[in-house]
């Protein structure tokens, strides 16, 4: 972002070209010799050989897209993370040392069962699935990630939303002692960072809360712990470092529409046909490709997520 300045996993999706390392290398192979002892559908422990936080066994998924991935470390060094600056190399440097254990996300407002999970609790709250999903950033540029986590629907069916819990909001960590983007005076946004989604849009099987990425969990400047990913919206929706989820009665007014609302509306889905006020959303480079390509609608995502919006305008609501 500027500030106000100019169906089916193929098996080479697992393995293959996504080594990053040799370290990986031993890893998926211990995951494909895990499948080889008899544990279908499971990639195995594979961040349990690196230390300190494990994830859980993670499945395949039959949401991801077949197309090829970026690689581990175009994901994890080009990133926007505001709190830890405005460019796109600052956050794989700046955000090391965010702490993130102990962590703790608070679920409240219109809910039956409010309720403060600790991530390890929340990483255990129903099984991981690897997800391969296209990510469009509203800048126009575009990545393929796998993902690693569960819908964001199953954590919404344990605390019980009231019949008045039309929307979900977002609230990342506000801690300018970690976080130094929290403490620029110029160019910055009003913190904490805020998204919301409808709650049908949170409840749909494509929005999920994400632990990882490739076989481990989240790099820091990807959003660690816990942060969610909705493949549909552009990627300012995708909230990262999660600390509070409230459920509430009006849409949440989100951190980009505070900054510019001219410019950056409360739904933000992907739509090549109606351009940012000062560029045009029709195309977008994959980042490691020199050609761009076209934008799809929703992002490539419309035959899961159009009815949601069926009889809306979508050049109203933005
Ligand atoms: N979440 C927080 N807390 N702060 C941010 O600045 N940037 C958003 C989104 N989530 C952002 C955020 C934007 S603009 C994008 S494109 C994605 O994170 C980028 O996610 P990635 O770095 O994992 O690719």
């Amino acid at each position: 972002m500027l500030i106000k300045k100019p169906a089916d996993i193929r098996p080479s999706e697992i393995t293959g070209q996504n080594l990053y390392a040799n370290r990986r290398r031993f890893m998926q192979g211990a995951a494909a010799a895990t499948l080889a002892a008899g544990a279908p559908g499971l990639l195995g422990f594979a961040a349990q050989a690196q230390g300190k936080i494990q994830l859980p066994p993670v499945r395949k998924s039959l949401y991801s897209t077949s197309e090829p991935m970026n690689s581990f470390k175009d994901i994890t060094s080009y990133n926007n993370f505001y709190e830890f600056g405005t460019d796109k190399y600052s956050p794989a440097q700046r955000a090391k040392s965010l702490r993130t254990r102990p962590w703790t996300v608070k679920v409240s407002g219109e809910v039956k069962l409010p309720k403060s999970f600790d991530v390890e609790e929340l990483l255990k709250l129903a099984s991981l699935e690897k997800r391969i999903y296209r990510l469009r950033c509203v800048e126009a540029w575009s990545m393929v990630i796998p993902w690693i986590g569960y819908p964001l629907a199953e954590l919404i069916k344990q605390v019980e939303p009231t019949g008045n819990a039309k929307y979900v909001e977002f609230t990342t960590l506000h801690d300018p002692d970690q976080m130094p983007g929290q403490r620029a005076i110029f160019g910055s946004l009003d913190w904490p960072y805020v998204e919301g989604l409808r709650i049908d849009e949170a409840m749909h099987p494509l929005a999920i809360l994400c632990f990882g990425l490739y076989g481990d969990v989240l790099p820091n400047q990807n959003g660690a712990p816990v942060r969610i990913v909705v493949p549909w919206k552009y990627g300012f929706k995708s909230a990262k470092s999660i600390v509070a989820i409230r459920f509430v009665e009006q849409p949440p007014v989100n951190s980009w529409q505070k900054s510019a609302p001219h410019e950056y509306g409360f739904y933000s889905n992907v739509n090549p046909t109606f351009d940012h006020p000062r560029w045009s959303q029709a195309t977008e480079r994959r980042v490691g490709e020199f050609f761009k390509r076209k934008t799809l609608m929703f992002n490539g995502y419309a035959d899961q997520v159009a009815q949601l919006y069926a009889g809306m305008d979508l050049r109203k609501y933005y």
